[in-house]
């Protein structure tokens, strides 16, 4: 394809026309740094249709200046910036002028209005008006443009966090895909702002991302934040701070309880320049509960998700089913809760083989993986499953399996009961029929036989049914999960959207995946 560099909209219009391809589009300023070179290399390598093209946008977007700041001499130089943006493998940029983005100048053009609780916190409390700004423009890019994904970057983090929910609020079907701060050797964040500073303000600006990194060192170490600590070394280095704040990432808001993901964020201005830079601190590892009721196809995604993720899988019906099978095979009836007790109390009950694929579990050292998705088992777990001490048992084993966080834990009541403070919840579904087509194939893979798919279904509604219907930890969503219903949805569909929801709550900075 031959890189183009539009400019006027009947340019861009012709050119999309021509395309007829999805959009992966990247809004930028300019002053392309590795830092923008990143989120287009970023794109390239999540292309995951043929048809899909990187466009990257250049417009100094004038709204998101204060009256007194850098608009007149931000840095301008489109042939520096294509040469990066091609190189990194955008297919087209667009660098339009005011009245191609604004057509009827400043005073006829509709403004959007950041909600208060997002733009009084951090950078918008210090430049009135910038967000606002910010919000217009991409009202209007979007529109041009019409893009199937936005890029950004987590550098401007209440930036992506006001977007997100703009979108969100006017049901902007966009989905926006956030990447890490791009760093140089000495940690860094590369911004097209550096430029303005001279070489001894370069020296004393480098305390910024310095102080923040042995923040972060000391909190892994010792839990807490010392922010007084901070902002001395600061002052030290000549800095002068606007704010720095430890804050919810999503809400903005300060925080004191450090249990979750937090974000440590600063503003200083050094010399004249003003210098944005955060970390997020978390105690543990993240954690994944995906909940739903049978056969919603939670195992096979579950298992690829956390593989992709480089995390833990666990498959907590695995060991209500082992127990059941233990229980079955020591002929005892699934009311004799003496008996269950007796049996269970001294059981050992392992996962072994943790490479996702081949994971198997023992119970007493036998080994009943294959064992364990008979139909016999199926038929009676869930009657054992709603036991208190049979629920108390296997919770507590789980909790202690991610007591350090780092898995994605599927089930019924992770997100619940089993992990309430997890990080990311989904509760996957799907409607009874798809579920028993799935199931059908599912036992025919593993050599089980059924009478139809019809007794299939009714199986599945009856467990349904007694699981949701339990007094303790029955199967629900817990009010902070995100519903997937995964009716005409291959398994790899699944998976995107899985992703989709994971990075929208965990920041690449957090946990990136790991090169596989
Ligand atoms: O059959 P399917 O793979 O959908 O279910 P499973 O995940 O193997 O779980 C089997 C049964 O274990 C469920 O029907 C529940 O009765 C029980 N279970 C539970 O009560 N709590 C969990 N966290 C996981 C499973």
């Amino acid at each position: 394809m031959v890189q183009k560099i539009l400019q006027t909209n009947a340019e861009l219009n012709d050119w999309l026309s021509e395309q007829n391809s999805a959009i992966i589009f990247i809004p930028t300023m300019g002053g392309l740094h590795p830092g923008h070179q990143y989120l287009i290399e970023k794109a390239k390598e999540r292309k995951t249709q043929k048809n899909q093209i990187i466009l990257v946008s250049i417009f100094v977007n004038p709204l998101q200046f204060g009256k007194d700041e850098d608009f007149k001499k931000y840095p301008r130089n489109i042939s520096k910036d294509s040469e990066l943006a091609f190189n990194a493998g955008a297919d087209a940029i667009w660098a339009p002028n005011y009245f191609e983005v604004f057509p009827g100048g400043e005073n006829s053009h509709f403004k959007i209005q950041v909600p208060q609780t997002l733009n009084n916190q951090l950078c918008g409390a210090e430049r009135a008006g910038h967000f606002d700004g910010v919000a217009t423009v991409i009202i209007r890019l979007i529109r041009i443009i019409r893009p199937e994904k936005l890029i950004l970057g987590e550098k401007d983090w209440q930036q992506l966090i006001i977007i997100r929910k703009l979108f969100q609020e006017l049901s902007i079907a966009i989905k926006i895909e956030s990447y890490s701060t791009k760093r140089d050797q000495s940690g860094f964040a590369y911004s097209s702002r550096n430029s303005y500073l001279s070489d001894s303000e370069r020296v004393n600006a480098q305390s910024l991302p310095n102080t923040l990194k042995e923040a972060k060192t000391d909190f892994e170490k010792e839990k807490v934040i010392n922010l007084t600590k901070i902002a001395s070394k600061l002052k030290e280095n000549s800095l002068k701070i606007e704010y720095l704040k430890i804050v919810d990432p999503f809400s903005l808001k300060e925080i004191e309880n450090l249990d979750g993901i937090c974000l440590l964020a600063a503003a200083v201005k050094c010399g004249s320049t003003r210098l944005i830079d955060h970390t997020f601190l978390m105690q543990r590892k993240p954690i994944i509960a995906i909940d739903g009721p049978a056969g919603a196809g939670k195992s096979t995604v579950t298992k690829a998700f956390a593989q992709k993720l480089g995390l833990i899988y666990l498959d907590t019906g695995a060991m209500y089913r082992a127990v059941t099978w233990l229980i079955i095979s020591n002929s005892i009836a699934p009311n004799d809760q003496a008996a269950i007790e007796n049996i269970l109390k001294d059981s050992n009950l392992e996962f072994k083989n943790s490479s996702f694929i081949e994971q198997k579990i023992f119970i007493n050292n036998i080994d009943v993986t294959k064992k364990i998705r008979s139909p016999e088992v199926t038929s009676m777990v869930s009657e054992i499953a709603k036991q208190q001490f049979v629920r108390e048992l296997l919770t507590r084993q789980q909790k202690a399996i991610g007591k350090d966080g780092g898995l994605v834990a599927e089930g019924r009541d992770i997100g619940t009961a089993v992990f309430p403070d997890a990080d990311v919840k989904v509760f996957l579904t799907a409607s009874p029929t798809e579920r028993a087509k799935r199931r059908a194939l599912d036992l025919n893979k593993r050599g089980f036989e059924f009478s139809s798919i019809e007794d299939l279904e009714q199986e599945i509604k009856e467990r349904d049914k007694k699981d949701s219907e339990r007094e303790i930890a029955p199967l629900k969503k817990a009010q902070d999960a995100i519903e997937l219903v995964t009716d005409g949805m291959n398994i790899e569909e699944v998976l995107e959207e899985l992703t989709y929801i994971f990075r929208s709550k965990i920041p690449e900075e957090v946990w990136a995946y790991p090169t596989l």
